[in-house]
């Protein structure tokens, strides 16, 4: 039987400092398809051959034609009530650091604070040889003028990618650690919205249940920690969000 969310309330409510990690089920309720539910990106593409550096490299005209239209559908969303309620929990102090997987800034554009951005941000771009920075409007420019749909840096002419970081690619190194030291402080962590399926993210509850703290998770599908979480919600993450505010409030006042 799920947990509720006055229980999620209770388990935030008691813990000094939770932290939050997500991933693309936040984001489904705004527009965006996750990537291994049941209507996922994953299940009608296989990420190995659009989403990964070999790709990238060796075929960059079939990674931007499969990259290029997510640029649109990703610059034209909003926030949903998922994301306006883990930053109303960051505001009462009940959630501290917010890692997400998601590279749409919905977070931020909800307020969101302290939001460590572990695979990148579509928010701008670089040339991987001459290390050149790009705005994603130059991008996209630049690759809606190319006749191949690539767009090429204007100093060393190498292909040019997005800030998203792909399968087989160095990930940030400030922002894993920052993920890290925020797990290590943790006594909770609340993960909404994320299939747990891929390292090294997937390992911050086991930091956090390592040092004793707790582990509550909101994702309509299963995870390798559902049998150690202390809560388990499953449904919407803008219904029960919603619901675990107002029973903090309530909590609280
Ligand atoms: N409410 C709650 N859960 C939801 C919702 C929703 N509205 N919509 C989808 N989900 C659940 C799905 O059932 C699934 O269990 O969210 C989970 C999303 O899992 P994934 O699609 O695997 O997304 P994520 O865990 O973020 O993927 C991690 O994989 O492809 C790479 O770089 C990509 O950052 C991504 C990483």
């Amino acid at each position: 039987m799920p947990n509720t969310p006055d229980d999620l309330a209770r388990l935030l409510a008691g813990a000094d400092h939770a932290i939050c990690l997500t991933g693309a089920g936040m984001s489904t309720e705004s527009g965006i398809p996750d990537f291994r539910g049941k209507d996922g990106v994953w299940q009608k593409v296989n990420p190995m051959e659009v989403a990964n550096m070999q790709t990238f490299l060796t075929d960059p005209r079939r990674f931007w034609e499969f990259h290029r239209p997510r640029i649109d559908m990703l610059s034209g969303v909003e926030p949903n009530p998922a994301h306006v309620a883990i930053a109303e929990m960051q505001r009462r102090g009940v959630l501290k650091t917010l890692v997400t997987q998601n590279i749409d800034r919905l977070h931020s554009k909800a307020g969101a604070s302290d939001v460590v951005e572990v695979h990148g941000s579509l928010s701008r771009g670089q040339c991987l040889q001459c290390r050149t920075m790009i705005t994603l409007e130059e991008l996209v420019v630049k690759a809606d003028s190319a006749d191949d749909g690539v767009p090429r840096c204007n100093d060393c002419d190498f292909p040019l990618k997005s800030g998203v970081v792909m399968f087989g690619e160095n990930l940030p190194v400030a922002e894993i650690t920052a993920a890290y030291d925020a797990a290590e402080r943790a006594d909770a962590i609340l993960v909404v919205g994320s299939s747990l399926q891929v390292a090294p993210v997937s390992e911050l509850p086991a930091v956090v249940q390592g040092r004793g703290g707790k582990l509550a998770i909101l994702t309509e599908g299963d995870t390798p920690y559902d049998a150690t979480a202390d809560v388990r919600l499953r449904g919407k993450a803008g219904v029960q969000l919603t619901e675990t505010v107002t029973a903090l409030d309530a909590l609280l006042n």
